[in-house]
């Protein structure tokens, strides 16, 4: 990156666009990197500004070497208490990693961090709170559950003097809430400003990387639903963990977006009590409502989250549009897909969806992604449309391909499996001879989405 001078020779000013990093020499409206509009915000740097050393962290004095001669190392990880943390994060925090999380106001980060810290008996841990005093964390501590006669706790922003402290704890584990509160004296913008926290992130990711503590950072979500702050921050971070449910809900899901230690996409379910996040050890229960599964419009998915199968409830309503244009609504399903089915549905199974007002839910406010899921939520909308009851105790799991072909989805006879175990009987998805399926559930293999019809209604 490329920093330019202003005036002084110790003070710099550059102008740094908030969606992707770059450095720009003066105000425009329009980043020239990534294109996006009125993303540039003024940064003041000193001279003494690690972010502007351009020197990475762990790599002074270093010289080219040859791959071949570097021995592999497995990463040394510091397990968290708890199941969902670890495995979210590809089983444990690995040695020196800075992880972000980040998620909406009072969904509960503080309250997941803390409960960390305080159950990571055998570890000292430092809890850094810039945002609240520490009476406010007390209070909090002193309703969940755990107890680390280890675990210190910080009221302070001064990223400088968190380092300190850093440095004569020796902590196994450094927590940061939040990162948008911290400042560095050698910026002289205010604190969440994009100069702000990609010099505090520098900082904190530079200890990590020196002394191989994992850092964990919280971090604010804007309006729109993106972390706050530089999008390179999330760039700059070895794992970004969202943390997200529904407002209504008890439950929580964190979700780890990117990771350089782990596979992603993997899902933690947490459910929110008094006494603190506690895991929830049988997920699919938590997505599937038994009142409502004899109703017209509802089918159950058995989709993946990274290795784990989930089950899950997809609702559909059809009806007669009662305006002019037909409404579209998708809940925790993206809308694109909708359309997509819808269209395959019109043109392939002669479906009049054009004129009928189509609203799709996921059970429990939940959001995925996974392609698994389709021929579920074309069996809800068909049930839907014809008003008729799928068969009970049936799962659904298919990729639909344009042409209305079924494609079979990863693992399914862990999926299959997962259904089994939580009382299903029959399993409708794409043609799988040659897999291995659980025995004690009929599987009904089709090869076109239009067989589907026949199969279920007959
Ligand atoms: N006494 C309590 N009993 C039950 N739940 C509580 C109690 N106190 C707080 N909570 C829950 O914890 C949530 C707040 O958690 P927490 O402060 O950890 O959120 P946060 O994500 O850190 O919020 P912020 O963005 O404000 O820092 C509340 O929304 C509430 O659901
Ligand atoms: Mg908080």
């Amino acid at each position: 990156m490329v920093y330019f001078a202003a005036m002084s020779k110790k003070v710099r000013t550059a102008y740094v666009c908030n969606a992707c990093g770059q450095d720009h020499a003066k105000w425009q409206g329009q980043c020239s990197s990534c294109g996006e509009w009125n993303t540039l915000s003024e940064v003041r740097l000193e001279s003494n500004s690690v972010a502007a050393s351009r020197s990475l962290p762990g790599t002074q004095q270093a010289t080219p070497q040859l791959l071949s001669s570097l021995e592999g190392q497995e990463v040394s990880r510091l397990r968290l208490p708890g199941k969902e943390l670890n495995r979210v994060l590809g089983g444990g925090i690995p040695a020196g990693a800075l992880v972000l999380i980040g998620g909406e106001p009072g969904i509960g980060k503080s309250t997941l961090l803390l409960q960390t810290a305080l159950r990571m008996l055998g570890s000292r841990v430092l809890y850094v709170s810039g945002e609240e005093s520490s009476q406010q964390v007390k209070l909090r501590a002193d309703r969940l559950p755990g107890d680390n006669p280890d675990l210190y706790l910080l009221p302070e922003t001064d990223v400088e003097a968190i380092l300190t402290a850093c440095q004569q704890l020796h902590p196994a584990l450094v927590i940061v809430d939040s990162i948008q509160t911290l400042y560095s004296g050698a910026l002289e913008s205010a604190p969440g400003t994009v100069g702000q926290v990609r010099e505090c992130a520098t900082r904190l990711l530079r200890y990590a990387k020196e002394t191989g503590v994992p850092v964990l950072l919280v971090g604010h979500i804007t309006k729109e639903g993106s972390l706050a702050g530089p999008k390179v921050l999330e760039h700059m971070v070895d794992a970004v963990i969202e943390f997200e449910g529904e407002r209504h809900y008890q439950y929580r899901v964190i979700r780890s977006v990117k990771n350089r230690f782990g596979p992603t996409p993997e899902l933690g379910f947490y459910e929110m009590q008094h006494t603190g996040l506690k895991e929830v050890a049988n997920p699919s229960a938590l997505f599937l409502s038994s009142s409502e599964s004899a109703a017209a419009g509802v089918a159950v998915a058995a989709t993946l989250q990274g290795q784990r199968p989930l089950l899950v409830e997809c609702q559909a309503l059809v009806a007669d549009a009662a305006y002019g244009t037909p409404q579209r609504s998708a809940n925790g399903i993206d809308m694109r897909r909708l359309s997509l089915l819808l269209a395959v549905l019109e043109k392939k199974c002669n479906l009049r969806m054009g004129s009928k007002d189509v609203f799709v839910n996921l059970a429990g406010g939940l959001r995925l992604d996974d392609p698994g899921m389709d021929l579920a939520i074309v069996a809800a909308l068909l049930s839907a449309y014809f008003d008729t009851p799928l068969p009970p105790h049936a799962l659904f799991v298919a990729e639909l391909s344009l042409t209305g072909a079924l494609r079979l989805p990863v693992r399914l006879e862990h999926r299959l499996t997962e259904g089994q175990r939580m009382g299903f009987i029959r399993g409708f998805g794409a043609q799988a001879s040659g897999q291995a399926l659980p025995e004690g559930l009929t599987y009904h293999g089709l090869a076109h989405v239009a067989e589907l019809l026949p199969t279920l209604f007959g």
